[in-house]
């Protein structure tokens, strides 16, 4: 979850990994801390609880010297965020040290092992169980730091991608991972090396990365060439791609908040998002993904969809639009109840995984069980060339570049725009849907941004909406078929950023038990485009309004009936029913960022949350 940097060169490694550690601070941000090995061959470690400027506050006066160095921005899985328990954690002697993303599992048992033999533990996590393994099997054994790392993670149960450094060995930093990402960035003629949890803290540096992968452990050492091995000392064969990174994503261009900049980049986005692949002109939806795999997923008897938190609502949306267009029945899971439940996979389903980060380890780990029973799996994903991205057979990339903001806003409506463009052709290949129809969602998407722009013109309104609101302790978000994954994650956005909880629930469902909330001081937002169950929505209304609750209602522009009952309206352009989630979604993620910006909240940051979720 947390953010890795480490450097090893001929420049200062200081600023480098201060400036990669505020690239990643969006990862996990509970502490953070740093530590360099100096000419002298002094490890020097610095850590902080907060934020990473905390930890430069730390650093004001203190020796930062020196040209190799790893870095952590941590977010707490065992022990509190303190500055004990941050990284980089130390081993007994104090000449090794490393950060570590992921989780020990068996971190107790080696534990007591360690203090049998006459081991301490400062902290409460469970990187520093690993540590202190690492050296007492390098001093038992009397061998290098590399070995000692692989016989060390040969014992380990777990996820981990880890960084380690040792003073007696100052040109060499050892790199290894099992199922947290990890990225080396290969600098000018091996003379320095640069190692990310992701590639935006290198991307500045060079477009030279390796993508390291399970099981594999790799000595960066000044002046040679990477090596990489496996666990058990195979060679690996050194696959370096070139990355292209807009770091211009990486910054806020004048918004108070990436989410906001986020939210009101969506026009952009989408468009980005079916460039080359929605081609108006020729009436045409071309992905090459279907191209490569027509066959296999025309054979496809069924689909299913595995994702977490807001992929799992755009997830929600795929269902109903594959299942609408293609007639194919669409099961949509939780990857981590799917992962351990033991679902029945055939080896004809496609199993669809989305993810923005692409490292969602649920994702992954639902990803694997798929491929063990023979299915095919399709990606959605945003982040290129991440774990998800390279481990499924296929799929489309939502390309709406970097999303930093936790709450997920961006990457929600390139998600939508993906399995729309997914659904519709597929059933244009399968002769499932009228031409009529598939014309008219081509023209539609691509009518879409323009009139995001249009839904993003009510900002102020909603800003002013906003104020009432910042009262509440709870809200309920009621919508109907194509928009009730949307009151879903209209509730998630609140509930992450603003700390109000917040219940979505299909409008109809509201009186089988959550209508006994309803009272005066209850906002409950509707989402009431005009589309096929309008009139069923407004009986919903009808019976929140009766018994006091505060309306709020989303409806399409020129909406008579709803105005007569809603306390509020917010009015989105006309479009077809299925795509009315790309515009609905819109407000209510613009509500959720101004109340939680009213209470005075870290919209970017909130509490407790992290934006790659890398541990089960
Ligand atoms: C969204 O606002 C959340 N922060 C979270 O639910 C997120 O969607 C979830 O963790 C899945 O992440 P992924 O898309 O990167 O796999
Ligand atoms: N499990 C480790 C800890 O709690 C690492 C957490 C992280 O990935 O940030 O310190």
């Amino acid at each position: 979850m947390c953010g890795i940097v480490g450097y090893i060169g001929k420049r200062e490694a200081y600023p480098i990994l201060i400036k990669g550690l505020h690239r990643l601070e969006y990862r996990g941000y509970d502490s953070a801390g740093v530590a360099i090995i100096s000419k002298e061959m002094r490890l020097n470690v610095l850590k902080a609880q907060g934020k990473v400027s905390d930890l430069e506050n730390a650093a004001q006066g203190k020796d930062t010297c020196g040209s190799l160095g790893i870095a952590h921005t941590r977010w707490a899985t065992h022990g509190i965020p303190s500055q004990v328990n941050a990284h980089p954690h130390l081993s007994q002697s104090g000449e090794i040290t490393l950060v570590h993303n992921g989780i020990i599992e068996n971190y107790a048992t080696l534990r007591a092992q360690l203090l049998s033999k006459g081991y301490t533990f400062k902290s409460q996590t469970d990187t520093e169980v690993l540590v202190q393994l690492i050296e007492y099997i390098q001093k038992k054994h009397h061998i290098n730091l590399t070995t000692a790392v692989r016989i060390a993670l040969n014992k380990v149960i777990g996820a981990y991608a880890i960084v380690v450094i040792d003073s007696k060995e100052p040109d060499l930093l050892v790199v290894a991972r099992k199922s947290s990402p990890l990225v080396i960035g290969v600098g000018e003629g091996n003379n320095e090396f640069f190692v990310g949890s992701d590639a935006s803290p290198i991307a500045e540096y060079t477009k030279k990365m390796i993508y390291l992968k399970d099981d594999e452990v790799a000595e960066l050492t000044r002046g040679e060439e990477v090596k990489i091995t496996t666990l058990n000392n195979d060679k690996v064969d050194i696959c370096i791609q070139n990355v292209e990174m807009d770091l211009g994503q990486l910054d806020k261009s004048g918004y108070a908040h990436f989410m906001l900049k986020e939210i009101f980049d969506q026009p952009d986005c989408i468009t980005d998002c079916m460039r080359g692949r929605l081609l108006l002109e020729y009436k045409k939806i071309v992905l090459s993904a279907i191209t490569d795999y027509r066959d296999r997923l025309l054979s496809a008897k069924r689909f299913i969809i595995v994702s977490c938190g807001t992929s799992w609502h755009a997830g929600l949306i795929g269902k109903q639009l594959i299942e609408e267009f293609c007639r194919i029945p669409v099961h949509v899971e939780y990857a981590s109840e799917f992962r351990y439940r033991n679902p029945v996979i055939f080896s004809n389903d496609v199993v669809i995984a989305i993810s923005q980060s692409g490292e969602t380890a649920d994702t992954l780990a639902a990803i694997e069980l798929a491929k063990k029973h023979g299915a095919m799996v399709f990606g959605v994903v945003n982040a290129v060339g991440s774990s998800i991205a390279r481990n499924t057979d296929t799929g489309i990339y939502t390309h709406v570049g970097p999303e930093i903001g936790v709450a997920s806003t961006k990457a929600f409506t390139g998600q939508v725009t993906v399995l729309t463009l997914l659904a519709s052709a597929l059933a244009k290949e399968m002769n499932r849907i009228d031409d009529e129809y598939f014309t008219s969602i081509i023209n539609e998407l691509s009518a879409i941004p323009d009139k995001m722009r249009l839904v993003l013109q009510k900002n102020d309104e909603i800003e002013v909406l906003s104020k009432i609101f910042t009262y509440a302790h709870n809200f309920l978000y009621l919508g109907r078929g194509w928009n009730y994954p949307v009151a879903l994650e209209g509730a998630l956005k609140l509930k992450e950023i603003s700390y109000i909880h917040a219940e979505g629930y299909p409008a109809a469902e509201m009186k089988h038990g959550p209508i006994a909330l309803v009272d005066s001081e209850m906002p409950v937002v509707f989402i009431a485009p005009h589309h096929e169950l309008y009139k069923k929505i407004i009986s919903n209304m009808q019976e929140v309004k009766a018994r006091n609750g505060n309306i709020i209602a989303i409806v399409t522009e020129g909406d008579t009936e709803v105005k007569q009952i809603a306390k509020t309206v917010i009015e989105i352009p006309n479009t077809l029913p299925c795509l009315t989630p790309l515009l609905t979604s819109i407000p209510l993620q613009l509500l959720a960022y101004h109340v939680a910006v009213q209470k005075g909240l870290n919209v970017d940051q909130p509490r407790n949350l992290a934006k790659s979720v890398t541990v089960e």
